[in-house]
């Protein structure tokens, strides 16, 4: 689809199946801008499916979540760029070592962008606390959001990875030119006033998110086609 704003959708292939994620792709095919492929799907029908995708002319974020020592980051960034990756993410939990390890292991393969991860959006401040992370002003997560995606910056990342809540301010740190992707959204089940609500994928692409991250609202709804269409089709672009 040569929508802008179909572009900047990124479906989830969040299936333990093959022939699930197939299915799905075949129903869609170019009405977003890429499909995701994460941990899950790639643990159950290997990276021939991201060749396969690859193949059929579709970009692929591969959401590796990568945190290791800098050597194996650079070795597993390398095979995603073979196998034809658009976009691969790191945790910036992990430090600069391990940003920058992906971001040199990437400039072999100018489609390749890293996406740092920040805080994982099922933590909460409490949990970083348990892991000796204190945010000292009582912000919870927010503080250690913004310090990571300036790391991440800082180490040449290309983008980060943020929630709908955390875009708006993700944007004013890291300015216009780096990447927002922001999951964690969803539909509202009316047709009406939902716009406003700050999960929507519009509201995020109003807050500042370059992409957004759709997986069940499209993957999981009746007709899949038309929950992508309506993503679309309801989007303001800023
Ligand atoms: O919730 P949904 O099915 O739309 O999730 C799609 C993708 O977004 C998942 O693969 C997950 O990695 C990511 N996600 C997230 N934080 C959330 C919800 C989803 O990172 N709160």
């Amino acid at each position: 689809m040569d929508s802008p704003t179909a572009q900047r959708i990124i479906v989830a292939l969040d299936f333990d199946d093959r022939r699930a994620a197939e299915a799905l792709v075949a129903r869609l095919g170019g009405a977003c801008g890429s499909y995701k492929v994460g941990l899950e799907l790639l643990t159950a029908a290997g990276p021939d499916l991201v060749r396969e995708l690859v193949g059929q002319g579709h970009e692929v974020f591969l959401d590796l979540k990568l945190f290791e020592i800098p050597n194996s980051v650079t070795g597993a960034v390398r095979a995603a760029g073979a196998l034809g990756a658009s976009m691969v993410t790191v945790h910036a939990m992990g430090g600069t070592g391990i940003m920058a390890a992906a971001v040199d292991a990437a400039r072999e393969f100018p489609g390749l962008r890293v996406l740092a991860l920040t805080v994982v959006t099922s933590m909460s401040g409490s949990d970083l606390a348990d892991i000796g992370i204190s945010t000292g002003t009582g912000a919870g997560t927010d503080e250690q959001v913004l310090r990571l995606a300036r790391l991440a910056a800082r180490a040449g990342c290309d983008g980060v990875i943020a929630a709908p809540r955390e875009a708006g301010a993700v944007r004013a740190l890291l300015g216009p030119e780096h990447l927002i992707v922001t999951p964690g959204v969803s539909l509202p089940d009316g047709e009406s006033g939902g716009h406003a609500r700050a999960d929507t994928p519009w509201a995020a692409f109003a807050a500042g998110a370059s992409h957004v991250v759709v997986g069940r609202s499209v993957t999981r709804a009746p007709d899949p086609v038309a929950a992508l269409r309506r993503i679309v089709e309801g989007g303001r672009l800023p």
